[in-house]
């Protein structure tokens, strides 16, 4: 089974009550998921080896530590996974972003595919998916899906906000995927909404409603 992390950090946590305010606009929204997500990827990427190298310093020289070589591949589901991107890139600037197009049809709640453009060498990373709720769990479903048919073997999913419902899919559809998450919500309502949540958040991101 994989494991769930929920990250308190006070900061995360701060941030994601004022994502969730009604009154907090698109701009402060935008800066806000970015903020988030580029502090989540401190705690994403925590397992990512290091290997020693040897530093000259001013004053003499030394060994000292440097990631080792890891390819990563950032995967938004669009919308919404657009604006967790550039936070993510801030601190994992030499990763490779593919786009995934899923929307939800609004009555039978399945995710619908529209786009998708990967690396090349898609198979060859690790890859982290990055969507901010993650409700019935079908998108991020589908999104991991696409990765292992493109022969993707290291998945992680990262978002904002996870319904249990949505923990409870993928867990089932993908026991090798980690899910990390700044909030684990109640429920999801009658139209697949993440309550208490945080409303839609590409129309919130992209000033659409
Ligand atoms: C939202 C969200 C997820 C999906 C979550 O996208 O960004 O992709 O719903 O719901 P699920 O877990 O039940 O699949 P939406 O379909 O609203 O598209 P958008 O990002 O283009 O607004
Ligand atoms: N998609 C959203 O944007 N918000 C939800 O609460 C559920 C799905």
């Amino acid at each position: 089974m994989s494991k769930v992390y929920v990250l308190d950090h006070p900061l995360i946590q701060h941030k994601i009550t004022l994502i969730r305010a009604e009154d907090t606009g698109s701009k402060d929204f935008r800066e806000l998921v970015e903020e988030v997500a580029m502090l989540m990827a401190y705690e994403v990427t925590r397992d990512f080896p290091l290997e020693e190298v040897e530093v000259k310093t001013p004053l003499t020289t030394c060994k000292s530590k440097m990631l080792a070589g890891r390819k990563v591949g950032i995967i938004p589901i669009l919308r919404a996974g657009l604006g967790m991107v550039n936070g993510m890139l801030k601190l994992i600037p030499a990763a490779k972003v593919g786009h995934v197009g899923l929307y939800r049809d609004p009555e039978t709640l399945q995710p619908v595919e529209y786009y998708c453009k990967l690396p090349t060498d898609v198979a060859e990373r690790d890859i982290i998916i990055v969507d901010p709720m993650l409700a019935t769990g079908g998108s991020a479903s589908a999104g991991i899906q696409f990765m292992k048919q493109r022969g993707v073997k290291n998945i992680k999913l990262m978002c904002l906000i996870a319904a249990p419902e949505g923990i409870k899919r993928v867990q089932e559809e993908h026991p090798d995927v980690d899910i990390f998450t700044a909030a684990v919500d109640e429920c999801l309502n009658d139209h697949g909404y993440i309550v208490p949540g945080l409303g839609d958040a590409g129309d919130r991101l992209f000033g659409t409603k």
